[in-house]
């Protein structure tokens, strides 16, 4: 982190960049598939997660290839070919969720599955719902994977309350509608990011509110596209706060999505007083732009609850902000965050202690009292890549060592994070 009075607008040497979004590539790689024909997807991010997406649809009959920097998918308009056996989805809730989705309603039987991680989170929050358009899915007697789906190629549209404020439980709803005759309908929870529902319109497909409702036709043809993937923002948070906590410092990162949906974490960081500034440099089905943080004292913030949805990525970072700032740094109404890659309210809690910060945790949040005087410690991320990625940046910020038991996990979304941080550090 360079401290600079260089205009936030003017052109930079020193801007950085983060890999392209992890939520829109799992997406348009779907849709890509879906479509009759060749598209070619540029910025695709390298993230194991992202690998699990090509590797189910690779599994089911998908031509993905690398052609210089962009991948070319060969989309099979709708159809698929029956997978050999189980398909891994490693470590990735979104591979899992949207293709169970995606599935529901075309004519075969897939059996999705993960690792330990991805075996302990729920999945009847998608496999109830999607049972409505004459699906079969069989879960293991936890409600967990592995998720076998015997799809109805013969589905006819339904009308489904969204109940949990989830973007992969929608999309899921949003894919499967493509495969089914008529009009599905949506209410409900439907307040979550939104990448979906662009990318179908970019696709040629129409997805939009009907009133309360969001409506989508089948059988929906998908026609291929040409499509660069955004940097992602919750990536780049990391470099933010990284910048954010230190008085002075500052960080450039360019060519970041900047979906309005995605882009909370922003506001939070000028809440707690650090000096945001954003130039989108592009519209489109996601717009995308700089973003340039200046760091500051910072002061304790109050997450409330109608605001989690918004950026429940980033909440065990800003638990490490409220450490930096002034004050008792409060999130509530998270409870989502125990079923995340870990239980993140718990690990987020022992990772701060461990490091002396004073945290008290509830059902559903936490407390961070701060300014706290950081110490050298070791971190159990718990495999979970963005509980390592905060505390990598606490100790950055703090100028301590913290030390990571399982430093490769960030490789699910953010391959060379550790230089990336270093480089802006
Ligand atoms: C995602 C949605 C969020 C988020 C996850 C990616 C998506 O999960 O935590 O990292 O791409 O739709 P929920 O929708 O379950 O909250």
């Amino acid at each position: 982190m360079t401290p600079s009075s260089d205009s936030p607008d003017a052109p930079r040497a020193d801007a950085v960049r983060v890999p392209g979004d992890k939520s829109i590539a799992h997406r348009v790689l779907m849709l890509a598939a879906l479509a009759r024909g060749r598209s070619r997807l540029h910025n695709v991010p390298t993230g194991l997660d992202v690998l699990s997406t090509q590797r189910v649809l690779r599994a089911l009959g998908i031509s993905i290839a690398a052609d210089g920097d962009a991948l070319v998918v060969e989309g099979r308009a709708g159809t698929f070919l029956a997978p050999a056996g189980p398909i891994d989805c490693g470590n990735s809730g979104t591979t899992i969720r949207l293709m169970s989705g995606l599935l529901a309603t075309r004519p075969l039987t897939v059996t999705l599955d993960g690792d330990a991680s991805l075996r302990r989170r729920p999945m009847r929050r998608v496999a109830d719902p999607l049972a409505a358009f004459g699906a079969r899915l069989t879960l293991s007697p936890g409600g967990t994977a592995p998720l076998t789906i015997a799809g109805n190629g013969s589905a006819a549209a339904v009308e489904l309350v969204v109940a949990v404020p989830s973007a992969q439980v929608k999309s899921a709803m949003l894919l499967a509608g493509l495969g089914a005759r008529g009009r599905t309908r949506l209410r409900g929870e439907l307040a979550t990011r939104d990448h979906t529902e662009r990318l179908l319109r970019a696709f040629g497909v129409r997805c939009e509110y009907e009133g309360e409702a969001l409506v989508v036709d089948g059988p929906a043809a998908l026609h291929p596209i040409d499509f660069t993937v955004p940097g992602d923002i919750s990536s780049a948070a990391f470099l933010l706060a990284a910048a954010a906590a230190v008085p002075g410092a500052q960080v450039a990162i360019d060519d970041v999505g900047l979906n309005p949906t995605r882009t909370a974490f922003l506001e939070v960081l000028r809440r707690f007083g650090a000096e945001v500034s954003v130039t989108q440099t592009d519209a489109g089905a996601e717009p995308r732009g700089r973003i340039v943080v200046r760091g500051a004292p910072l002061h304790a913030i109050a997450i409330d609850p109608w605001e989690v949805p918004g950026l429940i990525d980033e909440l065990p970072l800003i638990g490490v902000l409220g450490a930096f700032a002034d004050g008792t740094t409060r999130v509530r109404g998270a409870a989502e965050l125990r079923i995340k890659e870990s239980d993140r309210i718990e690990t987020f809690a022992a990772a701060a202690r461990a490091l002396g910060v004073e945290v008290t945790t509830a059902p559903d949040g936490f407390s961070v009292r701060g300014p706290a005087r950081l110490h050298a410690g070791t971190i159990e991320t718990a495999g979970d890549h963005r509980i390592a990625m905060a505390f990598a940046v606490a100790g950055r910020a703090a100028g301590v060592p913290v030390a990571l038991d399982d430093p490769d996990c960030v490789a699910v979304s953010f391959p060379g994070f550790a230089s990336a941080l270093e480089a802006v550090a």
